[in-house]
């Protein structure tokens, strides 16, 4: 089947807003009395969740405040992803709970939102009865007009995919935070049409947001105590605005620098990278800015140059290799995480052991690793076939994470008897007696804790020892 959620039709649009919901104003515009609850969980990717901070900051403006107990909720919402089958099902498993609650409470409204909601439009509505509401990643501006038809009884759907909806005039209502770091979308959608990726169906068209609208969030993030933002979208490096009136133009590494000019005690960070995308001006953007993170999440997806074509990643094997090396000249201390993902359509296993050859070359910091799933509506499904057998998916994927585990442990390993600056998140999860934090090249760090410090300060630690996942030192 094919689902092209560009065709869908316009229900509403940013003009037939309401007008409180207009222009640059809106901000998180409370209303002091509430009359009734919403609740919201969140699956998927950091956009996703950082979309659902969109929605809070929208629903606080109408009569609904916040709740983290799901049993005294008006309105459940499930913000959900569609990048694998299991994501999917594991929100269909979730639907089937609130149905319970809704037996109980037949006035509670459920609704889906994100990039399910976005694949299977009304279907969703047609297949899960007790589902009211379905919102894609572009309409939740009409979240206001919505909500109130389908407090009527009615059932609401939008999933118009927008080419110019970025949020920009939206200040997130952050939820789930320690205080200290906060994710900042900066573009959305993608153009790049890998072929086993439903993202370019779910969230449209690539779009960038005005920069000036980051750095203020940035700010306001900044003067709130926050000291780490880490600034989203599916192809961070391909950013690019121009000015409508003046034709000025903004690059990737231009509003790197503009963010980490923000304040000298704010870190920045970014995510995702794409290879055939990161420019040498990136790299150089941050090596001479001591605040932007040396750290780069680079997904490598294959280390096959016949896979990566297969799969439209644009880049091969040579390629992202002279990417990794070029990171590494630029900026020596630079740490570099991936994605991996086993058994695309037709790998053999020789094609398999280059993925294993590249990582080890690359010595990635850590790596999210997963078995490739068909994904109904993408050029993978529709031009090849899936034929590595599951069992085989699986052992693969294995191969690929013990892989990692020991490529992980040796990088942290490395850092026994370093000094690095780190950002204090809070309380370690382990010890109340210990914080937690993280170093510029994103690795997480325990150490014991020292009167007078607490989240949000810079300290320098001696690192004393390291797992797989994590390392552990004490203040110098
Ligand atoms: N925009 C990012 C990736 C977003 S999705 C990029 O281009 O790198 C995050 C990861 O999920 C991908 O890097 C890929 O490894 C994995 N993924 C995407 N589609 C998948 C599928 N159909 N099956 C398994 N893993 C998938
Ligand atoms: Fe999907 Fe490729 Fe776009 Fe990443 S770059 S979101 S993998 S289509
Ligand atoms: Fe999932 Fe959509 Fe993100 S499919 S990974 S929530 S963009």
């Amino acid at each position: 089947m094919i689902i092209d959620s560009r065709e869908i039709k316009v229900t509403t649009s940013k003009e037939q807003m309401p007008e409180h919901l207009q222009g640059s104003a809106l901000q998180q515009e409370s209303r002091s009395a509430h009359t009734k609850k919403f609740y919201i969980e969140s699956y998927g990717c950091q956009m996703n969740f950082n979309d659902s901070e969109i929605v809070a900051s929208i629903l606080s403006s109408m009569d609904y405040g916040n709740t983290r107990d799901i049993e005294e909720a008006d309105l459940i919402l499930v913000n959900t992803c569609s990048i694998r089958e299991k994501a999917e099902e594991t929100v269909r498993k979730r639907l089937r709970y609130y149905e319970s609650i809704k037996r109980k409470k037949p006035h509670v409204k459920i609704g889906v939102l994100g990039c399910m909601a976005e694949r299977m439009k009304k279907s969703l509505l047609e297949e899960v009865e007790i589902v009211d509401l379905v919102v894609g990643p572009d309409a939740y501006r009409d979240l206001p007009a919505l909500i109130p038809a389908v407090e009527g009884g009615e059932k609401g759907i939008n999933v118009f995919l927008s080419r110019t909806e970025t949020y920009d005039d939206i200040m997130p209502v952050r939820l789930d935070d320690n205080g200290v770091c906060a994710f900042i979308s900066i573009m959305r959608g993608c153009d790049n049409m890998c072929t086993f990726c439903v993202v370019p169906f779910t969230r449209g068209r690539e779009r960038s947001r005005d920069p000036y609208s980051i750095l203020a969030e940035a700010d306001d993030l900044f003067q709130k105590g926050y000291r780490d933002v880490t600034l989203l979208g599916q192809n961070v490096d391909s950013y690019k605005w121009t000015n409508p009136e003046t034709g000025e133009t903004v690059n990737f590494a231009q509003l790197l620098v503009m963010v980490a000019g923000v304040h000298p005690q704010l870190r920045v960070r970014f995510s995702t990278s794409h290879p055939k995308d990161i420019t040498d001006e990136v790299l150089y953007a941050i090596r001479d800015h001591e605040n932007i993170c040396k750290y780069i999440h680079l997904p490598l997806q294959a280390g096959s140059s016949r896979i990566l074509k297969l799969m439209n990643r644009t880049y091969d094997r040579p390629w992202y290799e002279a990417k990794v090396r070029r990171i590494y000249e630029i900026i020596p201390d630079c740490a570099i995480s991936s994605d991996m993902m086993v058994g695309f359509c037709t790998e053999t296993e020789e094609e398999h052991r280059e993925t294993l050859e590249v990582m080890q070359q690359a010595r990635f910091s850590m790596a999210y690793m997963f078995a490739y799933s068909e994904r109904p509506g993408t050029p993978a499904q529709k031009r090849l076939t899936d034929d590595v057998p599951p069992e085989v998916k699986k052992r693969r994927l294995q191969e690929v994470i013990r892989l990692q585990n020991q490529i992980s442990y040796a990088h942290n390993r490395a850092d026994i008897g370093k000094v690095f600056e780190v950002l204090i998140e809070g309380d370690s999860r382990r010890s109340e007696r210990d914080f937690k934090g993280r170093t510029s090249q994103n690795k997480v760090v325990n150490f014991p804790k020292k009167e007078g410090l607490q989240k949000g300060d810079y300290v320098r630690v001696r690192i004393l020892d390291a797992t797989s996942a994590s390392l552990r030192g004490e203040i110098v």
